[in-house]
């Protein structure tokens, strides 16, 4: 298959803060296992992130954090290209130009302003925009494929929206022939590629794992601390001898995730067998899940204590992104009446 190394995608990871088991099969190794079948553009979106962080400290810990959370978990900054958004500020141009093609009813249009607003949050102008942001993100690369989950959908159909009305509205035209195929002028149309459900994660309340629900598991912190988040998770109430359905107990979905198919069908065994507590499959899954994530958590431990290490890496990587960005940029103020650089 001609899957095409010479394919770009490109994503924005948002510095989070703590980093849970969710992150990491929904969003983070799908990631990095795309970036190596494919050229991949990886920043972490620190513009982004200033339309509700109000803790410089903060802001930067947690992006040199997120470096060492993918980089632990094997993304590679020798392959990838890694970069701080804000290390290549031509994309706020970029955004502005963006913003004077994209009508103000469609930016209202956008989920995440309207949820703002629908809860009763403070929508600051960048909030307004940040669709005209994540767009310049996505254009200035000439991205071809774009991993996101299901919620930064509409963020995607935006972008080839802006996309569209910009290479209307300057150029004239469409800048993609009979068979769809761009033509090398005006912006580069993204496709989205969306990843899998990943509603097999949840919570240690039953709940789809989310920050938001304050109901997930670290993957890295003490090993305490995990623990007992570890056996707070809910289940029944089915006595201690009683057997016990695998099915419908959340424990062994999430044992799945870090065990061969013989060791599922073992502890299957075991719940249907009785006198097997939902105790003892919490510590078998504690003991399956640290010995995944073992590895990732000493490569972070190293990684995280070499912030000048990290910096060279984000450098290094605003380099090479701004070596595509620049020229790109070009043709965009050529189009419009700016003067180039
Ligand atoms: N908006 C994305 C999110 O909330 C992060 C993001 C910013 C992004 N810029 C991007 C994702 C560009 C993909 C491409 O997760």
């Amino acid at each position: 298959m001609s899957s095409g190394n010479h394919k770009r995608s490109l994503t924005g990871i948002k510095p989070t803060g703590l980093v849970h088991w969710s992150h990491y099969f929904g969003m983070i190794d799908p990631a990095i296992s795309l970036s190596r079948d494919m050229e991949a553009f990886y920043f972490l979106a620190d513009y982004h992130a200033l339309t509700s962080v109000r803790n410089a400290e903060a802001l930067q810990r947690d992006t040199m954090e997120a470096v060492a959370v993918w980089m632990a978990c094997g993304l590679d900054p020798e392959k990838a290209v890694v970069w701080r958004q804000s290390d290549v500020p031509e994309v706020t141009e970029l955004s502005w130009v963006l913003s004077c093609v994209t009508g103000y009813g469609l930016m209202e249009r956008a989920h995440s302003f309207k949820d703002a607003r629908a809860k009763g949050k403070e929508v600051n102008f960048g909030v307004v925009s940040y669709p005209a942001l994540m767009a310049a993100d996505i254009l200035l690369y000439d991205s071809d494929v774009v991993p996101v989950g299901k919620d930064q959908l509409q963020h995607l159909e935006m972008t080839r929206d802006m996309a569209g009305y910009f290479n209307q509205q300057f150029l004239g035209q469409s800048c993609y022939d009979k068979n769809d195929q761009w033509t090398g002028e005006g912006l580069k149309r993204p496709e989205a590629h969306v990843r899998e459900a990943t509603g097999s994660v949840t919570g240690v309340d039953g709940r789809k794992m989310s920050s938001s629900y304050d109901n997930g598991i670290p993957i890295f912190g003490s090993k305490k601390a995990i623990k007992k988040r570890v056996m707070s998770i809910v289940t029944d109430s089915t006595s201690l001898e009683d057997p016990k359905d695998p099915d419908t107990c959340q424990v062994y979905q999430m044992y799945k995730l870090f065990s061969t198919p013989e060791e599922q069908v073992e502890l299957a065994a075991n719940y249907r067998g009785g006198n097997f507590g939902y105790g003892h499959a919490k510590l078998a899954l504690l003991e399956k899940s640290q010995a995944f994530f073992a590895p990732m958590q000493s490569r972070y431990e190293e990684l995280i204590n070499q912030p000048e290490r990290i910096e060279a890496i984000l450098q290094d990587g605003a380099e090479r992104a701004r070596a595509v960005a620049i020229p790109v940029l070009n043709r965009v103020r050529a189009a419009v009446g700016l003067p180039t650089r």
